[in-house]
């Protein structure tokens, strides 16, 4: 028996120093540009999903209507995540692509995350995600707030015209080339993007 919980220890502590060997060997590349790994991904998702337990299968208490989405792109245009994740018809805007992991674009013409479950995305954006620079917006949004935004990101791609244009438009304006021709100083939600990307708020 004692020779067995020695064995035992041994074979533990050698898995620690393999690990540690691999780790500073470069085996965990933490440069952004470097490709994702496999294993990386598979824990990351394995984490979230555990995180998230039976939250991610909640249902929305509003319904998907012309107002909710309207305010829900609100949301979206002033609070930030236009400036990480980007603008609608435009996959390769917000500087969320210099991240890593990147901060996908949620948008048309990208599926974003219309077929993930609006549970998992009011999860996501009330919480958080460790690790990454999405920041939790459990303080900054109300729930109804939080389902808002969920509802229009779970409808990204069947939205009313109405919300598309202020999609397009603002508020915010950070899409309007002539307030930025026109005014001299940044306006508040330029100025706000680049620094809430670096560092998310606490
Ligand atoms: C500072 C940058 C930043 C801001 C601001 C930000 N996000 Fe994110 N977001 C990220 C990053 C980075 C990820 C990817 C995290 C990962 O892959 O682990 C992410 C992930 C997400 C995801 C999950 C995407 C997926 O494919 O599963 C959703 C949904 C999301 N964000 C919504 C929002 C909403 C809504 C807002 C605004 C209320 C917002 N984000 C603001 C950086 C940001």
């Amino acid at each position: 028996m004692g020779k067995f919980f020695v064995g035992l220890i041994a074979g533990i502590l050698l898995a620690v120093a393999a690990v540690y060997i691999f780790i500073a060997q470069g085996g965990v590349p933490m440069n952004v540009s470097a490709s994702s790994q496999p294993m990386e991904r598979f824990l990351a998702r394995t984490a979230i999903t555990a995180s998230m337990g039976k939250a991610g299968q909640e249902q929305s208490p509003i319904q998907a209507d012309e107002t909710n989405l309207l305010a829900g792109a609100h949301i979206y245009q002033t609070k930030g995540c236009a400036g990480c994740h980007g603008h609608i018809d435009d996959p390769h805007s917000g500087a969320g692509k210099n991240f890593y992991p990147l901060a996908p674009h949620l948008l048309p013409p990208s599926k974003g995350v219309t077929d993930d479950e609006v549970g998992e995305t009011h999860w996501v954006v009330k919480n958080g995600i460790r690790f990454s620079a999405m920041p939790t917006y459990n303080e900054r949004l109300s729930d109804t707030e939080l389902w808002q935004v969920s509802l229009l990101l779970h409808n990204a791609d069947k939205l009313p015209a109405s919300v598309q244009a202020v999609l397009r438009e603002g508020p915010g304006g950070e899409r309007k080339p002539a307030a930025a021709a026109t005014t001299a100083s940044p306006s508040p939600a330029e100025s706000a993007s680049p620094a809430s990307s670096a560092t998310p708020a606490p």
